[in-house]
């Protein structure tokens, strides 16, 4: 005699929850953003491989200062030196949509670029979860990583910090060096 069929619950409804970084939507609950300026490309060709691994969408910010030539480059220097801020082009994304915004910026004489810094001044209170990401040619890090912390603290303080900033050379992104290490931020972001 046959034995009786178990009767079993189907595969889908036992099946675990599994964590597939890069699959999740971009649902209305968990919205993402990155923000991002660039003035050569690098932090661009950055934002979008975190984009795209989170699934999330950008927004990237136009400084209406010109930072193009030797004179974009000194001002631009100083600017971000003395922490002056600059005017962006509006955003075109609502900020409050979003549940977790990664912010990057090139680093310029050991500081965020000014329109980085701008953003986050002129959004204070707007960003709930926030992470930073950094492209800088080689020269101070410790100094950056402090510097973006205390303008995080300046200008966000409802923030909460959901990963260890990503730190990037330039080197490493010229020579696609940097897909591991997006990887890695992408998970502890929604891992
Ligand atoms: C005005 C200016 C200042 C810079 N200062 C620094 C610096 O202090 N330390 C550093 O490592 N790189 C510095 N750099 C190099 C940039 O951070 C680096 O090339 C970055 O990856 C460029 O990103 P982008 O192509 O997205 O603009 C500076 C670049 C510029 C234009």
């Amino acid at each position: 005699m046959n034995k009786p069929k178990k009767n079993k619950k189907p595969k889908s409804a036992k099946a675990k929850k599994t964590f597939a970084p890069g699959k999740q939507a971009n649902s209305k609950k968990s919205k993402k953003l990155v923000v991002f300026y660039s003035r050569t490309g690098i932090t661009r060709k950055v934002a979008n491989a975190i984009a795209q691994e989170l699934q999330a969408e950008l927004e990237e910010l136009v400084d209406k200062k010109s930072r193009k030539g030797i004179m974009g480059w000194l001002s631009g220097g100083r600017d971000a030196m003395k922490k002056i801020l600059t005017e962006l082009e509006p955003l075109e994304k609502d900020l409050s949509e979003y549940e977790i915004i990664v912010i990057g910026t090139p680093i310029w004489a050991g500081n965020m670029a000014p329109a980085a810094r701008t953003f986050l001044s002129q959004n204070r209170g707007k960003l709930k979860k926030v992470a930073f990401f950094h492209t800088r040619g080689g020269s101070g890090l410790e100094k950056v990583e402090k510097e973006l912390w205390q303008a995080l603290s300046a200008t966000a303080a409802s923030a909460t910090v959901a990963a260890k900033s990503l730190a990037l050379l330039r080197r490493e992104v010229v020579k696609d060096l940097h897909a591991d290490k997006v990887k890695e931020f992408a998970k502890q972001l929604i891992g």
